[in-house]
């Protein structure tokens, strides 16, 4: 308790310390944000921030050292300042909403240095109703040309122990489950070493955090730190100060230790601060799709949202393999490649998978291992083992494009790099023509492994300008992406519009090959930690909960059966996968309907109700029809929940059909359990809904004919 004083006073002690020696620059608000900037004697700017009179960042300082120990963090004067506001609504290709205001008031600092140097630095800040936005920018000058940067030094000096959801700031993976501490408590060591995850993992500082991290404080305030419009610069992770609750930027290296190789004039990314008091208005920002850059291109008609399933879950299940024989020299006489019997992506099969899709409203199909190498890809560090191109002798691509082709379904490419992105920089466009040529709308990449040659990290520079090189190629290509194990979004998905999803987080898929899994509340805390970014490729909609793992049958997942079905609405992404093997779908047909039905692209969306870590209910309308559809979740603890339906269109009669998690249904004990039940509502009326431990609720509404 002392302690806890003293640390107290000791901060209001630093506060006024720094506000005492500042001198104003500016100020600007918005509906609840205001921001400050001052500048202090030794010629350092600060920016602060205080929501509905609460100060939520307290004067933090801005900067950088270049490599060659150069300052470009104190010793600046402000030279002059310039606003602007901005009022304006703009249609995104595809989203959770049709139409997205951008709003804000802006201020950009000129900042020159005193000494010799005189080297310039702008800082542009955006004030928005829900948060706020800044970025460095380097002018041209005539003593910058190229530099390196050695350390960004934002500060951002939160004034309290916060309850935040993390992960560790990991330079090579973000597939982690979260803790959930209090900001003196962040220690990362424990959870690096115990991570499944299957990139090589080095996270060097235990105090290190990543992005998008959602805080809680003490007086019910919610703050999420992330960043936008990450372009030609390293992932931003935060280092926590234990003590004062200071976060610092702390850039991921490159393979030598610096950071950023810049060319001026450029732009950093935006970093970026959201706050409300009301945890629903978190997820539904819309600050870092705006601080974006538009649509690179207006041609998108090709660009469609859908449904798939996949030659996948058979494969981490154990029922099936990726490779097509046991071992890379698994030869006959004549060299060739000897069949281990249990290859998943044979044409018979790939049919099946066809089949099912045409007959269930479900447009593409995904298949893994397809082509030759998958015998000696896993963390082997090797360059050159897929070319992307080369089929293994069982899968008959021309038979399979034409098969599904007859049957109003298409094919979704798999590139797998096994880390190589070098080899896939080379391949890019012989693999592109390759989906050209056969019609291959949308491919999904992964990047498994250490990143090969030099040993660059995931989230590095050089990685996101990698990830921005294939999204362009597969632009030109009019190819959709979806990025595996690729940095965390940032928004771009508005500049990039056939980005459509990325996987950078812990998917559905640990429930198959870690034995832990995902804890039931896993994704009541994604929509506001990597959800804030752009969509994810989560792989929902497993049924068969227990006994699927056939090399490790006591495992299963941490949700009721109800709740994978709920996850197509709380996860938002415009490509969303059916996960599970066509066979248990078919078992459950009537549970199957509500992934039939579920669209994938939407007019509107609304967060009825949220609290990250606990539960989520998320309604959305159909983009051009007057469908929606209800998915509600919970953590390990079963709720109950009144819905009430003024979303609904005034005065139109719909069908509720409502999959709730059956009487006795648990996520451990019964997961499986589930009832339907329909009903006759408007939007006058409401819905009780229940869920289980562990569980959740579906409805879709369609109106009455
Ligand atoms: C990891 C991806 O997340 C998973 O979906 C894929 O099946 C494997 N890599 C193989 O590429
Ligand atoms: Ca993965």
């Amino acid at each position: 308790m002392l302690k806890k004083a003293l640390a107290i006073l000791a901060m209001v002690v630093s506060l006024h310390e720094t506000m005492a020696q500042n001198a104003q620059v500016s100020s600007l608000s918005m509906k609840n944000i205001k921001l400050d900037l001052t500048i202090d004697n030794g010629g350092t700017l600060f920016y602060s921030v205080t929501y509905k009179d609460k100060k939520i960042v307290a004067p933090s300082e801005l900067g950088f050292t270049l490599t060659d120990g150069v300052d470009m963090h104190t010793g600046f004067e402000v030279t002059s300042t310039e606003t602007r506001s901005v009022d304006e609504t703009w249609q995104p290709v595809w989203g959770e909403v049709k139409n997205i205001r951008n709003h804000y008031q802006q201020i950009t600092v000129h900042l020159k240095q005193k000494a010799a140097t005189h080297y310039l630095l702008d800082i542009i800040f955006r004030v928005f109703e829900d948060g706020i936005g800044f970025r460095y920018s380097f002018p041209l000058q005539p003593d910058l040309k190229y530099f390196i940067i050695a350390d960004e030094l934002t500060h951002f000096n939160l004034t309290g122990d916060h309850k935040t959801f993390w992960i560790p700031g990991d330079f090579d993976s973000n597939e982690y489950k979260y803790t959930t501490s209090l900001l003196s408590q962040v220690d990362n060591r424990d959870m690096v070493a115990k991570s499944t995850s299957i990139a090589v993992r080095i996270a060097p500082d235990a105090q290190a955090v990543q992005t998008p991290l959602m805080m809680k404080s003490s007086d019910g305030l919610y703050i999420n730190i992330h960043e936008a419009a990450l372009v030609n610069y390293p992932a931003m992770q935060l280092h926590v100060d234990r003590k004062t609750f200071h976060l610092t930027s702390s850039l991921v290296p490159d393979a030598y230790g610096n950071k950023a190789y810049l060319h001026a004039p450029c732009n950093t990314p935006w970093r970026t601060i959201i706050v409300s008091d009301n945890a629903t208005e978190i997820p539904a920002s819309k600050m870092i799709l705006n601080l974006n850059d538009p649509a690179k291109t207006t041609n998108t008609t090709w660009i469609k949202p859908m449904k798939f399933v996949g030659v996948w879950w058979e494969m981490q299940t154990g029922k099936g393999t990726w490779n097509y024989s046991d071992f890379p020299d698994s030869t006959d006489a004549k060299g060739k490649l000897i069949p281990n019997g249990k290859h998943s992506a044979n044409t018979a099969n790939v049919k099946r998978y066809i089949d099912f899709a045409s007959a269930n409203n479900i447009k593409g199909v995904l298949v893994e291992g397809w082509n030759t190498g998958w015998e000696d890809w896993f963390g082997k560090w090797k360059e050159n083992v897929f070319d992307f191109v080369t089929p293994y002798p069982d899968f008959d691509v021309k038979e399979i494009i034409r098969y599904a082709t007859s049957k109003g379904v298409v094919m979704i490419m798999h590139n797998e790099t096994s880390g190589s992105a070098t080899n896939y920089e080379r391949q890019l466009d012989t693999a592109y023509r390759f989906m050209n040529k056969f019609g291959y709308p949308a491919v999904k990449t992964g990047y498994v492994g250490r990143i090969i040659p030099r040993g660059e990290h995931h989230d590095g520079q050089w990685m996101v300008n990698h990830y921005e090189r294939v999204a362009e190629k597969a632009l030109e290509h009019h190819v959709m992406i979806d990025m595996h194990e690729p940095m965390r979004p940032t928004g771009l998905q508005r500049t990039y519009p056939n980005w459509m999803a990325n996987e950078a987080a812990r998917g559905n898929e640990f429930n198959a090959f870690s034995d832990d899994g995902n804890p039931p509340e896993h994704e009541t805390i994604l929509p506001f930690t990597r959800l804030m970014g752009g969509p994810m490729d989560y792989t929902p909609g497993i049924f068969k909960i227990k006994g699927y793992a056939s090399y490790a049958p006591d495992r299963q997942l941490h949700t009721t059966l109800v709740k994978q079905l709920a996850l197509y609405v709380t996860m938002y992404s415009p490509l969303q996968m059916a996960a599970d093997l066509p066979q248990n779908y078919t078992e459950r047909s009537d549970a199957f309907q509500f992934i039939r039905d579920v669209a994938v692209d939407w007019d509107d969306t609304k967060i009825l109700e949220a609290e990250p870590g606990d539960y989520i209910t998320i309604v959305r309308k159909e983009k051009g029809k007057a469908n929606w559809f209800l998915g509600a979740i919970t953590d390990e603890h079963g709720r109950s929940a009144n819905i009430n339906l003024d979303f609904l269109d005034k005065g139109k009669k719909y069908i509720a059909t409502i999959y709730a998690d059956g009487a006795t249904a648990d996520y451990q004990k019964n997961p499986e359990s589930y009832q339907i039940t329909k009903q006759t509502v408007d939007a006058l009326g409401s819905l009780h809904l229940v869920l289980a431990n562990g569980g959740g609720a579906a409805v879709s509404f369609v109106p009455v004919k």
